[in-house]
């Protein structure tokens, strides 16, 4: 499959969106010999929720996406819910039959969400690529994990060095999650519950190394919506050193997170090794697209020590730079009158600003407006609040605007607000007005589309 035209009026430029249909979850997010994959859940036959099937699209760089043919079809154990992907480098599962090393898949078998599974319950199925993840191939010891609870669902599988063997994470049911372990992906024993309060669906469970401190590694564990717990993890048990989940992204289009799994270690100059994130951006309306829904730009996410704890950061991946077409900088600017930044639909823009304790800082974003509150420490973007306080009187704010969409990342990540908008076609503007606030530093890149 080629990509089509791309150029409807609210076809997202530099997001991930399916040709035709609806999508939701990003699913297998998995990195082998320079692809990411990208699989998602799709429907091939409408623009509304069903016949969920693992469509499938791969890119060199995070940007270009192209689309190809549908990975995971449903079958007699169910439609094909989320789930996820693995490099099995030691061939642990014995599925490697050629030259390239098995990429290995665990999704949910959704049974009874068709007429063929009727009857079957939710089990945990695997499936596997020989062809450097072009195409899947189905277990045929299907399902290899039994039904556990209710609509148990979504595995999310990390290797753990340290034991040589895999953790699963699996949503069970209400607010718990459990953790399973394998030597070989296929069968797997369960070892512990977790609850995570105001949580459901979509486990993710990475570790990632403490930005400045050499060697200090935490682990995370994520839920749908993208809070998370932070702790310590020895193979078996999994203590969450966070009270209660913590949350990252304010915005009303940020679900069904996922990191990438196998992208390599490398030297720190070159920041590789990232733990590199994409959530659906659910909701959001697209009104007379033949496609529906859009994925959130790839983050890169980092755990960072703040006087609040250990915390996650979120910045849009630095391939963005690629996109870049025509840039304009400002600096030392006092906000008493607007400033027309750009008629551009796609723009990557950095504000920084020392404020005052009254300062107000907003962005009319194509008639929609971005506002942060210095007194009230909080930013606020298409009906949703997050809070944001000046470090020693100064604040950065970097927005990411597409065709349907405005990121915020405020103060280098520390929240996001990640959000679908439907501007009037007639409305072209980006203008930055404000007042109390001394701009020090304003970048603005008009971008370029990813669709070729
Ligand atoms: C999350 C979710 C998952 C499920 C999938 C079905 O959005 O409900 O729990 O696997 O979507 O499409």
């Amino acid at each position: 499959m080629t990509n089509e035209s791309m150029d409807e009026v609210y076809r997202p430029q530099y997001h991930f969106s399916a040709q035709t249909g609806w999508i939701n979850d990003p699913n297998g997010l998995v990195f082998y010999k320079g692809r990411y994959h990208l699989f998602f859940q799709h429907n091939p036959f409408g623009t509304q929720w069903g016949n969920m099937t693992w469509g499938h699209a791969v890119s060199a760089d995070l940007l270009h996406w192209r689309q190809l043919e549908n990975a995971l079809l449903p079958d007699k154990l169910g439609t094909m819910f989320s789930g996820s992907a693995v490099v099995d480098w030691n061939n642990t599962s014995g599925l490697q039959s050629g030259p390239e090393t098995a990429i290995v898949v665990l999704y949910t078998a959704a049974g009874g969400t068709s007429e063929e599974s009727k009857g079957q319950p939710f089990t945990q199925c695997l499936a596997y690529s020989t062809d450097a993840g072009d195409t899947l191939t189905k277990y045929e010891g299907n399902p290899v994990l039994p039904h556990v609870a209710k609509e148990n669902r979504d595995p999310k599988v990390a290797w753990f060095a340290p034991g040589g063997y895999w953790v699963m994470a699996l949503y069970l049911d209400g607010n718990t999650y459990a953790l399973y372990s394998s030597s070989d992906l296929k069968a797997w024993e369960h070892l512990h519950n977790i609850e995570m309060q105001g949580c459901s669906e979509c486990p993710d469970f990475f570790e990632a190394p403490i930005e400045g401190d050499e060697g200090e590694r935490r682990w995370v564990l994520t839920a749908a919506n993208g809070k998370y717990l932070v702790g310590r993890f020895d193979g078996r048990l999994f203590v969450p050193e966070t009270v209660e989940p913590v949350q990252v992204d304010f915005g009303a289009n940020y679900y069904a997170v996922q990191t990438y799994s196998d992208i390599p270690d490398g030297p720190a100059s070159r920041r590789d090794g990232r733990r590199i994130q994409i959530a659906w951006m659910a909701g959001g309306a697209y009104p007379g697209m033949g496609f529906n829904q859009q994925m959130s730009f790839p983050c890169e996410m980092k755990l960072m020590r703040t006087v609040a704890g250990l915390r996650l950061t979120r910045q849009p991946v630095a391939e963005i730079t690629t996109l870049y077409s025509t840039t304009r900088a400002w600096g030392d600017l006092l906000l008493t009158q607007p400033i027309v930044l750009s008629q551009h639909d796609l723009l990557d823009l950095t504000i920084e600003c020392d404020v005052h304790p009254d300062a107000e800082v907003v962005l009319d974003i194509r008639g929609e407006r971005l506002t942060f509150s210095a007194a009230q420490g909080a930013l606020t973007c298409l009906g949703k609040t997050a809070p944001l306080a000046p470090v020693s009187g100064h604040v950065t704010l970097r927005v990411l605007v597409d065709r349907a969409s405005i990121e915020v990342f405020g103060n280098g990540g520390l929240i996001s607000m990640t959000s679908c908008f439907t501007p009037a076609p007639s409305a072209s503007q980006t203008v930055l007005l404000g007042s109390g606030a001394k701009v020090t530093s304003l970048v603005v890149h008009e971008l370029n589309t990813a669709w070729d």
